[in-house]
């Protein structure tokens, strides 16, 4: 299974110049929750933000300009590399960026969104999610200073 795992503003917006625009305490719980013990795949601009693999999960990183190879970290050249590699492994985690969103969102079975309660700017987006395709089947509000809501969507099986 192929999951998305992101976080927008309530206008869409994921990153701005190479950064997410927003810190909320407790915001990326369900991030770690998830993607603990499992593979993450995210393209470079992504990874460079993070700065190194993130500890106790595989990294995928999709680059033509970098080669990371470490114990927890392969480098690959393009998505349908990435997801040879974890052809066997039960669910694999897509966690960005725009480009690796959009090349991915085709192919996800699901998509963990959480939504912050803010119009924030930005200049990176993630694509709408399509109703005709993904039906909701998980939702969660946080409330707090900024509130945020998870919510859960899988693909419409036909
Ligand atoms: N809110 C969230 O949940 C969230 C999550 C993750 C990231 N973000 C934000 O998203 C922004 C980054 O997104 P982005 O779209 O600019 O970049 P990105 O998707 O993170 O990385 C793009 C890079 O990945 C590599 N890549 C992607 N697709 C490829 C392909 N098919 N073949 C070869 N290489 C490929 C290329 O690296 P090379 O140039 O090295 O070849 C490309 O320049 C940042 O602002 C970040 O903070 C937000």
């Amino acid at each position: 299974m192929i999951s998305l795992i992101v976080a927008v503003s309530k206008n869409n917006v994921i990153g701005n110049n190479g950064k997410i625009p927003w810190k909320i305490t407790g915001e990326q719980r369900r991030f770690k929750e998830l993607t603990t013990g499992k593979t993450i795949i995210m393209g470079r601009k992504s990874f460079e933000e993070i700065g190194r693999p993130l500890p106790n999960r595989k990294t995928i990183l999709i680059s033509n300009t970098q080669n990371i190879a470490t114990e927890n970290c392969t480098t690959v050249k393009s998505l349908p590399e990435a997801f040879e590699l974890v052809k066997n492994e039960d669910e694999v985690f897509v966690a960005g960026g725009g480009q690796v969103y959009n090349e991915a969102y085709p192919y996800a079975d699901r998509i963990y969104i959480t939504v912050i309660d803010k119009i924030i700017n930005g200049n990176v987006y993630f694509p709408p999610i399509n109703l005709d395709d993904f039906i909701k089947i998980y939702e969660e509000r946080i409330d707090g200073d900024v509130s945020y809501t998870y919510y859960t969507y899988e693909r419409i099986k036909r």
